[in-house]
């Protein structure tokens, strides 16, 4: 995998990972497409708010429409119309959050899908054969999320079972003929360790043994105080590997992502912009806003003055006020576009300001106004 780092902060930096589908300069943040479609947006809206990169589920699209159905309409890209690069997840943390019934062996896990109870099998070679029928471009190692709290013998066996099931993957993709791929995906490791420390070393350690493209800290935002989170993200991201991509996983809140780019993490995904806007929460630069509020009524001001989206340039709070109350799916398209391209921007305005080496003060000003109440 082409990673090229252009510029530190301290220990953010910036850089630019290099794929046959595109580049994505990093930090990055992924809009999630879960099943094959960012919620309300289509691939051309995502492309002109400045999307490099979006995120999928391999367990979603395994158990609908099936992975053997879209390899045999061409790959994910094709089906969904969205020819830059897709990261797909393995379905591990799907399994521990979505399904029923889970039961965990050494050679995968067990469940019933949260659609119609079926009964399934997951291993680490089915996830990188279900990915690699999609045609993903950077694939996640199967890995068991250890849950919050967890004990440390259980964090313990848990790692294990996931740097052992890592090393599966990476073999069974070795494995394969080059015409197995359109595009041959870049595979990272996932860290586990639940919430010791020693624990996280070693899993990173392990992973770094075998050798990977990039390296993901999953298992984080489950649950656990913040504190807790924000010590393990101080820990862990200056150990990880400086030229590889460093991936924080489903944490998104953006004072979260400002404390682990402050680190030096690369790449983030998470559903809070677009399921936000779905619930009438709106991101501005002046703080978040419940756009049901009644003070909206009759503003004809836009979401936010400062921001250039196709919502804001044309729409005044009381028509996005109006169409969130009469449950007009424009409101969820609307409001999708904006939070979206407020994320973006952040992170665009974020990678300025480590190139400039005024990270600290990006962080400082941002910080008060996220810690800010809701209006
Ligand atoms: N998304 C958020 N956390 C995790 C995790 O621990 N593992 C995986 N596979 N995906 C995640
Ligand atoms: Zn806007």
């Amino acid at each position: 995998m082409k990673f090229t780092l252009k510029d530190f902060d301290e220990k953010a930096r910036t850089g630019l990972i290099e794929t046959g589908r595109g580049q994505i300069h990093t930090p990055t943040f992924m809009p999630v497409g879960t099943q094959g479609t960012v919620k309300a947006m289509s691939p051309d809206e995502l492309k002109e708010i400045g999307a490099e990169i979006i995120l999928s589920n391999t367990y979603h699209l395994y158990l609908r429409p099936g992975h053997e159905i879209i390899h045999q309409l061409g790959g994910l890209h094709k089906f969904m119309n969205w020819d830059k690069p897709i990261l797909t997840d393995s379905g591990g943390f799907q399994i521990y959050s979505l399904s029923s019934l889970r039961k965990i062996t050494e050679d995968g896990v067990e469940f019933r899908s949260h659609i119609d109870g079926s009964l399934h099998f997951l291993s680490p070679e089915k996830a990188m054969e279900i990915q690699v029928s999609l045609g993903s471009d950077i694939a996640m190692a199967f890995d068991e999320c250890t849950p919050y709290p967890a004990e440390y013998d259980y964090a313990m066996k848990s790692l294990t079972l996931t740097t052992r099931w890592a090393r599966s993957c990476k073999q069974f993709l070795s494995s394969l003929q080059p015409s197995a791929f359109s595009h041959q995906p870049f595979l990272f490791g996932i860290i586990q360790g639940g919430m010791y420390k020693d624990l996280r070393k070693k899993s990173l350690e392990d992973l770094v043994e075998i050798g990977f493209d990039g390296y993901a800290a999953g298992g984080l935002s489950v649950g656990e105080p913040k504190e807790e989170m924000y010590d393990i993200i101080e820990f862990i991201a200056p150990l990880m590997p400086e030229n590889r991509p460093r991936y924080l996983m489903g944490v998104g809140d953006l004072m979260d992502i400002l404390v682990a780019v402050e680190n030096g993490f690369d790449m983030f995904d998470c559903v809070m912009p677009t399921r936000n806007a779905r619930n009438g929460t709106l991101f501005t630069s002046r703080g978040r806003i419940s756009i049901k509020r009644t003070e909206f009524k009759a503003d004809a001001d836009p979401l936010d003055p400062d921001c250039d989206c196709y919502t804001c340039r044309n729409y005044s709070k009381a028509y996005l006020r109006h169409l969130f109350l009469s449950k007009e799916i424009l409101s969820m398209r609307l409001n999708t576009i904006h939070n979206l391209y407020f994320y973006l921007d952040f992170f665009r305005k974020m990678r300025e300001a480590i190139n400039s080496g005024t990270f600290k003060e990006f962080k400082r000003y941002w910080s008060e106004i996220l810690q800010a109440k809701a209006v």
